[in-house]
């Protein structure tokens, strides 16, 4: 039986913990965390494993065959290169780093070592992409108009944009990720401008990083984007999440790990002669005689567990064929969301460089 561990043993690394506990073809035998009560926790909970406070420890008795990392995102380094070291396949949460240079050294640690490693964009397993990518396929897609809007998370390294990377690094990274999935195409340039001021230190102690935060994104293949997104919501009637795909004779709504929604024009508009089928009339109005066919594509399955599983058994097989969120991709979307924290910087547009 194949040896897992975890490091990492917070919110997500629960998360995770409850898919491994289906797993009953791995034996689950390690557990770290620097508090080490958090991993007893997680001990317990599984009902197997060791608990450790050093991974280096837990790497030399346990010797695991596959390891899941679930630190904060500035966290990350000296773990990987340790575990690439020892040739062990690992999955590690997004983002996979907040400093690029080391992001990219550790990309090109895995590929010169050729580690199965696989990162947590686990949105890329939902069922409802096959119905985005077909209507995307169709070439016909102009333009993106997608938001993401929510709270603050509750763990205290997230208040501070140097240990979270920012709201966009930290949270929408999975919108922009499934932004590079879905369009098949990488971004050009982005341009960021952000919003603070309206979440206080009363509010939220120790907070230091933008409320809000909208970025125009140009890609490779002529597609043009702009994200609106943000923590600043109070209660869920603020919340967003809808990246709207336009087209010039059709429409998608993609909700992240919701929903797709295709609109199309209805046969009856269609089949009339001699009438322009627009749906904006001159003055902006509506165009009433437009009939909209409407097909919904619903999120049907696990995507979570199907993220996991698919790293667990890509790292058993030694075939990584089918995870869809490789290191070296995760690195990507990285680069991406840097390039914005980059452009709000200096206020001026960023090339999104690989
Ligand atoms: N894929 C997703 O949808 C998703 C959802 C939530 C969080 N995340 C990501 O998961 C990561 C962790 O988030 P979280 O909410 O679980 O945070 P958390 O603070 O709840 O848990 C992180 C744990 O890592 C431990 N830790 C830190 N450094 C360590 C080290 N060197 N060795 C051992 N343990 C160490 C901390 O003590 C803590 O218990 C973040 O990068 C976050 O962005 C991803």
């Amino acid at each position: 039986m194949k040896k897992l561990a975890l490091i990492g043993c917070g919110g997500i690394g629960a998360y995770h913990l409850e898919h491994f506990m289906r797993f009953t073809d791995l034996s689950l035998a390690g557990f770290c965390d620097v508090t080490v009560e958090r991993a007893e926790g997680f001990v317990k909970k599984a009902g197997q494993g060791r608990a450790f406070s050093d991974y280096v420890e837990m790497y030399d008795k346990v010797k695991p065959d596959l390891v899941f990392i679930c630190v904060p995102p500035a966290c990350h380094g000296n773990i990987e290169f340790e575990t690439i070291k020892r040739g062990i396949p690992f999955f590690v949460e997004k983002p996979i780093a907040l400093d690029l240079d080391l992001a990219g050294e550790m990309a090109a640690q895995v590929e010169k070592h050729k580690i199965i490693a696989a990162s947590g964009f686990q949105c890329r397993y939902d069922n409802i992409n096959d119905a985005a990518k077909k209507y995307i396929a169709a070439g016909k897609v102009l333009t993106v108009q997608a938001s993401r809007v929510g709270g603050i998370p509750e763990v205290p390294w997230w208040r501070n944009k140097f240990t979270s990377g920012g709201q966009l690094v930290e949270q929408t990274i999975h919108q922009m990720d499934m932004l590079r999935y879905l369009l098949g195409t990488e971004p050009d340039t982005v341009y960021s401008v952000a919003g603070r001021g309206w979440i206080s230190q009363k509010e939220c102690p120790g907070y230091y990083t933008d409320d809000l935060s909208t970025t125009l994104i140009t890609f490779k293949n002529g597609v043009t984007a702009t994200m609106m997104t943000g923590c600043y919501a109070k209660n869920g009637v603020c919340w967003e999440s809808k990246m709207i795909f336009g087209a010039r004779d059709s429409r998608m709504d993609y909700v992240l790990c919701g929903s797709v929604t295709v609109y199309t024009q209805g046969a009856k508009t269609a089949a009339k002669k001699g009438k322009s089928a627009s749906v904006i009339k001159g003055d902006g109005v509506r165009d009433k005689d437009s009939e909209e066919h409407v097909e919904v594509t619903k999120s049907e399955v696990d995507f979570g567990l199907l993220c996991d599983r698919t790293f667990v058994d890509a790292a058993i097989s030694g075939n990584a064929g089918k995870i869809r969120s490789p290191y070296g991709d995760a690195y990507k979307s990285v680069a991406f969301t840097l390039a914005c924290n980059r452009s709000m910087e200096t206020g001026l547009p960023v090339k999104v460089v690989y």
